[in-house]
């Protein structure tokens, strides 16, 4: 079983993917999303929204990191897609799932869901980009509206020559109300040769064995349980490496301690110097949010912090 970090825009960049991954477990991150018009970005963008390409396209911990592009233009995905190889990226994923409106409105994210051929144009566009060796992994929803072609985007996103296929088991419609769907993906990743990643809803052990047992998927994703347990995937490794039929009540794992999230927090706030002051303390505020559905501390942390604005403030009420 491999587990990957979810790109969760606005939570997920440079700093919390050395922070998390730094708690082991995860087999590879992927970067917020990069939306590509129809130009070549500079350099720098790049190393902005992947700092981790100066270090070989890998966190503190080791742990490679997917560039994620979104975007329509084949052409446009494929120019970037190469420079960010040439520039370290260990691997590239495609976003076709992102349900913002702004997005969709420029053909992006899950509105291609609706054309799953122009989704396979865009993959094949990408692989011919890059070396072979090279990962090209595409993230999907099970559809724009309805789950219907789910199979056939997922089949000829394979044929375009994708390494690997994430499903986020919702629809765009369905936004991000639970449940997620997970049995919708057990066709797919039956019909297909390339690993399916079932993403959706896993916030628990509980949760990770019902998703891969109704997805059929071995591997899967984790974002927003990640962000409020943030060692739920060295939590699901410990039982799984203690094999099926073991009794989860008698686990040994230890989970961790608010202190040692309030420290990871601190460390988050402390990064914040890279934001314009008046954002620097958003990131934090927005992760304590997550931690409130695993850590009852967090609620009361984040209702003392949530109106101040300089990161002075909030670390001398945080800690
Ligand atoms: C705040 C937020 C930002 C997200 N940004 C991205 C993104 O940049 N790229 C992407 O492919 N998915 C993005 N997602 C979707 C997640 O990667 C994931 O598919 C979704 O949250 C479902 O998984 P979960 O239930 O484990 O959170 C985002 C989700 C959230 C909550």
């Amino acid at each position: 079983m491999r587990i990957m970090l979810a790109p969760m825009e606005g939570v997920t960049d440079f700093h919390l993917r050395k922070i998390l991954t730094g708690l082991g477990g995860y087999h590879r991150c992927v970067t917020e999303f990069l939306r590509v018009t129809d130009h070549l970005y500079p350099d720098r963008v790049f190393h902005k929204i992947c700092p981790e390409l100066k270090a070989g396209g890998v966190t503190d911990s080791g742990t490679p990191v997917y560039l994620q592009l979104l975007g329509s233009d084949t052409i446009a995905l494929a120019l970037n897609a190469a420079r960010a190889v040439e520039l370290g990226a260990s691997g590239i994923d495609l976003n076709f799932g992102c349900p913002a409106k702004t997005v969709n409105r420029h053909g992006g994210g899950s509105a291609l869901l609706r054309s799953p051929t122009t989704v396979a144009n865009i993959v094949q566009s990408v692989r011919e980009a890059v070396e072979p060796s090279v990962p090209v992994t595409a993230k999907i929803r099970l559809g724009f509206d309805d789950g219907s072609r789910v199979l056939e985007t997922a089949s000829l996103i394979e044929q375009a020559g994708a390494t690997e296929l994430c499903i986020h088991a919702r629809t765009r419609a369905d936004g991000y109300r639970p449940p997620a769907y997970w049995e919708q993906v057990y066709e797919v990743s039956r019909a297909l040769s390339i690993p399916v990643i079932i993403n959706g809803e896993i916030w628990s052990v509980q949760d990770s064995r019902l998703a891969r047992k109704d997805s059929g998927c071995v591997d899967l994703m984790l974002g927003r349980g990640a962000l409020s347990v943030p060692d739920l995937a060295l939590h699901l490794k410990a039982v799984h490496d203690r094999g099926t039929g073991a009794d989860d009540s008698v686990s040994t794992y230890q989970p961790l301690a608010w202190n040692a999230v309030v420290d990871m927090l601190r460390q988050l706030l402390e990064s914040a110097s890279d934001f314009p002051p008046k954002y620097a303390g958003n990131r934090t505020k927005q992760w304590l949010s997550y931690l409130k559905r695993g850590y009852p501390e967090a609620t009361d942390v984040f209702d003392r912090i949530k109106r101040l604005r300089t990161v002075d403030d909030i670390a001398a009420a945080l800690f």
